[in-house]
This record gives C-alpha cells, structure tokens and sequence, in this order.
C-alpha cells in the first residue's frame, strides 16, 4: 500500500486542498468547458457546505499530513446498499505515482466496511481512459457505455 490514508474532508483540509487545485482536462466531455482553477475562499465554502448531506461522504487523499486529493462516495443508498465513487487528484504533481489506484482501494474498503455498502460503481467519460484503466486495476467491472459514458461496478 502506498503512504496514503483516507479521512473525512474537513473544511480546513478542503480549503487546503483548494489552494493547490488544477482543473483536470479529462473531465469535460466538451474541452472547451475547461477553465484554469483560481482559489476562491468563499466558494470552497459554498462547495464544502453542498456536500455535507446524508447521501455522501466527502473525504481527503491524505500524504504526510496534507490533502492530495478528493474521493467522494455519493448517491449512498441504504436499502440497495451501493453507492457512487467519484475521484480527483488535487494536481499534476501527485497524479501518475499510484496514489489514486490505493486511494480507490481504500475508498471501496471504506464503503463496505463503514458505510455497510455491498457494491459501488463508479462512471468516466468514455476519452477519460486514464480513469478507467485505474478503475479496472483496483478490480471494477465494466457494466456498459452509453450515452458518452462508461459505467463500472464493484461488488463485495
Ligand atoms: C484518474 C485519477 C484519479 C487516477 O489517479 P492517479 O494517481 O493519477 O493514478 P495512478 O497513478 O494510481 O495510476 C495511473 C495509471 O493510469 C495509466 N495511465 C496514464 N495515462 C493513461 C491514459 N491516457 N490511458 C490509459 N491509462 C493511462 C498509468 O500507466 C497507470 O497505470 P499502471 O499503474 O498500470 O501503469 C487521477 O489521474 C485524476 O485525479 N484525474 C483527474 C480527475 C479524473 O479523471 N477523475 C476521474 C473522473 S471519473
């Protein structure tokens, strides 16, 4: 395992997550969507408070003490016990060193083993092939590609 763990975001640790973020180009289905990332405190305020609902868990990528990036387990569904893996790396420099392939093992450990989950899919843009190949390493299946998406599935 890498030198990496998972937390509950903070808003502290989201603001200093912020303060080194990059926009990724892979993904915006349309390239001209993406815009350089300027830190706002006000609206990381705004994005911190949006997430804080029963339905997600909003947590740090953590590296030595800091926040390398973000994983998001939304759309939690109690009764079918699954959920949604989203994932961000926090920039360039922490991207490509393994970090996101541990942080989505542990990210699925957490759903089934603190949130009770039973499988969590996850879903890229179809040019976003990065993404997917890190998510087939962890151990996802693929489900379908449609509608300019591919869909994957983890079952416990
Ligand atoms: C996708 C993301 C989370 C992966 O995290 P990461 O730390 O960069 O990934 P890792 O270093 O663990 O693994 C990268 C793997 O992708 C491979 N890879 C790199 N570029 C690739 C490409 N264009 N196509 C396919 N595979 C690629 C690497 O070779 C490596 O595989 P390997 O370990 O088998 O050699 C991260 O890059 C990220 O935050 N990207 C921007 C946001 C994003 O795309 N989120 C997912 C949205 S659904």
């Amino acid at each position: 395992m890498k030198e990496i763990s998972l937390c509950v975001m903070t808003r502290e640790l989201c603001h200093k997550l912020f303060q080194g973020w990059e926009n990724d180009p892979a993904i915006y289905m349309d390239k001209d969507q993406f815009t350089a990332y300027h830190y706002e405190e006000a609206a990381v305020d705004r994005y911190f408070e949006a997430k804080q609902e029963p339905s997600r868990v909003l947590l740090a990528i953590m590296k030595e003490g800091e926040p390398i990036g973000e994983i998001q387990l939304k759309q939690i569904n109690r009764e079918k016990r699954e959920c949604t893996l989203s994932i961000h790396m926090q920039n360039d420099a922490v991207k490509g060193r393994g970090y996101g392939a541990c942080a989505e093992r542990l990210a699925v450990q957490y759903a089934f083993d603190v949130l009770g989950m039973a499988a969590v899919n996850a879903d890229t843009i179809v040019k976003n092939t990065r993404s997917q190949h890190v998510l087939e390493k962890v151990g996802f299946q693929f489900v379908k590609e449609e509608n300019g998406f591919r869909y994957y599935r983890y079952e416990q």
